[in-house]
């Protein structure tokens, strides 16, 4: 999952509580580039910079609706994307993460037995990484 120049690029999906405390964590490494995270459609935090969110100076990683995934995977091009959301939001965009083959590492509770099974399948038919 490491991307070029040995830095690998970040979005997460989630930017709750817990959200947070990894967006925090990324930042500070120096191998990890965080690109974007991604909230609820609806979310005022939708927008901003994460370093808004968490007080903290300008990170120039923007915040961005879930609808918008797809153009976050395009302009930001992420090597990993860390989920801490919800499950239906993962399931809802599991499968473009996958068949764009960018490592997901899932960090998000609440899957059914069904769910598991589908993630499962998804990584091994798009040979993609879910963690
Ligand atoms: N594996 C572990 O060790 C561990 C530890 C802690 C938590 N968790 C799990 O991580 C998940 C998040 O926990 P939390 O306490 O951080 O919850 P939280 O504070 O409620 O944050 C959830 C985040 O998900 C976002 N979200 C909601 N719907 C979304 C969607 N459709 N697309 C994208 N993002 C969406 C929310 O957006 P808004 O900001 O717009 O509301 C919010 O940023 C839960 O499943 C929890 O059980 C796991």
């Amino acid at each position: 999952m490491l991307g070029s120049e040995g830095i690998t690029k970040i979005c997460l999906m989630g930017l709750g509580r817990t959200g947070a405390e990894i967006a925090r964590t990324v930042l500070e490494q120096p191998d990890m580039r965080l690109v974007a995270a991604i909230c609820s459609d609806f979310s005022s935090k939708r927008g901003k910079d994460v370093g808004e969110i968490l007080g903290i100076p300008e990170t120039g990683a923007k915040v961005y609706g879930a609808g918008q995934l797809e153009e976050v995977l395009q302009e930001h091009a992420p090597d990993v994307i860390v989920d801490f959301s919800n499950a239906r939001a993962t399931m809802k965009y599991v499968r473009l993460i996958s068949e764009r083959r960018i490592g997901l590492v899932i960090g998000t509770t609440g899957f059914s037995d069904h769910d598991v099974v589908r993630l499962q399948l998804l990584a091994a038919k798009n040979d993609s990484g879910i963690l």
